[in-house]
């Protein structure tokens, strides 16, 4: 994680001085749109290659708006491998949605994430939770926030018995890895969890040709592919 806080607090350094110039990012953070709703979505499309037989399901957090390295993303990296995932795998998805949106600046979302953390929070999450038991593999995607999972994502975990499932650990990261966050999930949830995929964010959002090979060469090692 050293790596990540150290271009941190380069990044706070430059944000800083960004706005005593002026240059700052002019949007608002929060919303005061009412909780979408959300639901467990089935993909439209057939697996494209490298289906298995056995039911797929996507579970994915993902924060779009300003990041670091990134800039002002309409698709949060996380997504992106999800939803490539979703596609190869012909998985469904369920998207872990916070009821109170993050805040769209990255620096306000890094301080309430710390924050959250800190605390062990259980920020509450909407939809109706998606039914497991139906699924022999669950792929669950996060980014990493502060060596950590999102809080939201153990929210999930309180709601959902992953106990005996296989789950397939996915996050992206701007140079913490992993973070022994596979652990993690094991630890809490009691499932059974694969090898993990663990990426940039700025690959998945800015260099999809890389990001879809990675993510197929994991798949395939999980049994996925020809
Ligand atoms: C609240 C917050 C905390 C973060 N903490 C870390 C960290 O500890 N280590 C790291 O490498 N990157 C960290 N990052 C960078 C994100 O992990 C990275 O940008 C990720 O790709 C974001 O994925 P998303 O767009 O799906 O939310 C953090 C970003 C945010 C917003």
């Amino acid at each position: 994680m050293k790596k990540w806080f150290t271009m941190m607090a380069l990044a706070l350094c430059a944000l800083t001085l960004t706005a005593c110039g002026g240059g700052a990012p002019a949007k608002s953070s929060g919303s005061s749109a009412p909780a979408p709703k959300n639901e467990t979505t089935a993909t439209d499309k057939k697996a494209a290659d490298v289906s298995t037989g056995k039911r797929a399901l996507v579970v994915y957090f993902s924060r779009a708006y300003e990041n670091y390295n990134v800039g002002y993303i309409e698709k949060g990296n996380t997504r992106i491998l999800a939803e490539m995932i979703a596609e190869a795998t012909g998985a469904d998805t369920f998207e872990i949605k916070p009821a109170k949106p993050y805040p769209k600046e990255y620096t306000p979302a890094t301080e309430l994430a710390k924050k959250e953390k800190n605390e062990n929070a259980r920020p509450e999450i909407v939809g109706t939770m998606p039914d497991v038991s139906k699924y022999d593999v669950i792929f669950l995607g996060y980014p990493i926030w502060w060596g950590d999972l999102p809080m939201p994502c153990y929210t999930f975990f309180d709601k959902v018995k992953l106990e005996g499932k296989t789950v397939a650990p996915f996050c992206t990261h701007e140079g913490s890895g992993l973070s022994g966050t596979d652990r993690y999930i094991a630890d809490t949830t009691k499932a059974k969890v694969t090898e993990a995929l663990e990426m940039k964010g700025a690959t998945a959002q800015k260099n999809r040709g890389e990001a879809k090979k990675e993510v197929m060469d994991w798949l395939k090692k999980l049994g996925y592919g020809k």
